[in-house]
């Protein structure tokens, strides 16, 4: 079977990010300026993509990769820098080794030895201590990028942040650092609002959703190259999704599956745009019936109104005070985002959903 030219599901190859140029531009510049940099923004926008692709235009530098989805101990925490530095590739894999073996770490065997006998087991924090100073002393003789994926997962385990902010305080002009992650208010707290010693100091990069022009290049080159015709579908898809990237590659999919050879895309378009909402109505309703009832009022006017004040939010008796502690919540938890003044619900395809469910 053809393979779709819109993958939809995990992060992309490198090769495959478009539409971000300017971003990876500015995140290269501050890789290489020493900078340590956020990356913020809503889960499925890309993020993974964009420095995965940042660590493979950086030719010379040597990259860790360390993802830190769920983490919920410290042990999780160093078990994750372990596979890191276990699976490190080029000048780097060869450092990570003879530094592990000069600090007593059996490198990439970690997990195993954590889930030994109790009187064998390793401490996790001081494991984790000692993988921190091997990753320095790699960065110190080798030019090395480290990517701490998922970070806002470290809030929840005590001492992590705390751990890595001593290790590298000191260092942050020898190794590049990034991290990344999606729940906003984990983020702002470590690193904005009340911002924690180091942390405070890092550059805030955000990522948006991709732009009109965007969104017509990747969904054009799709059909393009696959003997297809785009047509007007890329205007479509933008309208709907308002450039959320992960649910313009769902649709441009969708549609991409529905288009025989030589077709063209747009007529598909209802085609493609049944099939995901029908693929994702389980989800949706499932993801609706976890908020109370005040959150599903927010979620209901802005989906109906784009306002969580107006005629729609009286209709569903959604009063001020209610609202605003909703949409602080929602805010925090990254379902909703405010750019411009204006709020919105992240997922396009929850928003309509909404729209076709509870229609007013
Ligand atoms: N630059 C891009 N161009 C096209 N699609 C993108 C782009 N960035 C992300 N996507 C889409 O979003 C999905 C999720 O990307 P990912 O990098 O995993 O996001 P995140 O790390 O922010 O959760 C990808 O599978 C892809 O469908
Ligand atoms: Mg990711």
């Amino acid at each position: 079977m053809e393979e779709s030219p819109f993958p939809y599901q995990g992060p992309l190859e490198p090769s495959q990010v478009i539409g971000r140029d300017l971003l990876v531009d500015d995140l290269i510049r501050r890789v290489t300026g020493r900078k340590v940099t956020a990356l913020l923004g809503p889960r499925r926008y890309g993020k993974t993509s964009l420095l995965r692709r940042v660590a493979a235009d950086l030719a010379e530098v040597s990259t860790v990769w360390v993802d830190l989805y769920e983490v919920t101990s410290m042990a999780d925490v160093a078990v994750r820098f372990d596979d890191a530095l276990a699976v490190t590739k080029g000048p780097l894999a060869a450092l990570a080794r003879r530094f592990s073996l000069e600090a007593s770490l059996n490198l990439g065997a970690l997990k195993v030895a954590l889930s030994g006998p109790a009187r064998a087991r390793p401490d996790p924090a001081v494991s984790f201590h000692r993988l921190l100073e091997v990753l320095v002393r790699m960065a110190e003789s080798s030019p090395t990028l480290l990517v701490i994926d998922e970070f806002s997962s470290v809030a929840r385990v005590e001492g992590a942040a705390g751990a890595m902010r001593t290790a590298f305080q000191h260092h942050y002009r020898t190794l590049g650092l990034v991290f990344a992650g999606s729940q906003p208010s984990m983020m702002r707290t470590l690193f904005s609002e009340r911002p924690q010693p180091f942390y405070g100091q890092a550059d805030l990069v955000y990522i948006g959703p991709l732009d009109a022009a965007a969104i017509d290049d990747i969904v054009r080159q799709g059909f393009d190259n696959t003997g297809r015709k785009a047509g007007r579908l890329a205007g479509l898809i933008y309208d709907l999704t308002g450039g959320h990237p992960q649910r313009a590659m769902q649709l441009a999919d969708a549609c991409w599956h529905h288009t025989p050879p030589g077709g063209s895309g747009h007529d598909n378009w209802a085609d493609g745009l049944s099939q995901v909402r029908h693929d994702s109505a389980d989800t949706m309703e499932r993801l609706y019936s976890q908020y109370n009832p005040s959150e599903r009022r927010v979620l209901r006017a802005l989906a109906l109104s784009g306002s969580i004040y107006g005629a729609e939010a009286e209709l569903l008796d959604l009063a001020k005070s209610t609202a605003q502690n909703a949409r602080r919540v929602l805010l925090d938890s990254g379902e909703l985002t405010e750019a411009g003044g204006k709020l919105r619900i992240v997922d396009p395809i929850l928003a309509d959903w909404i729209r076709n469910r509870f229609p007013l």
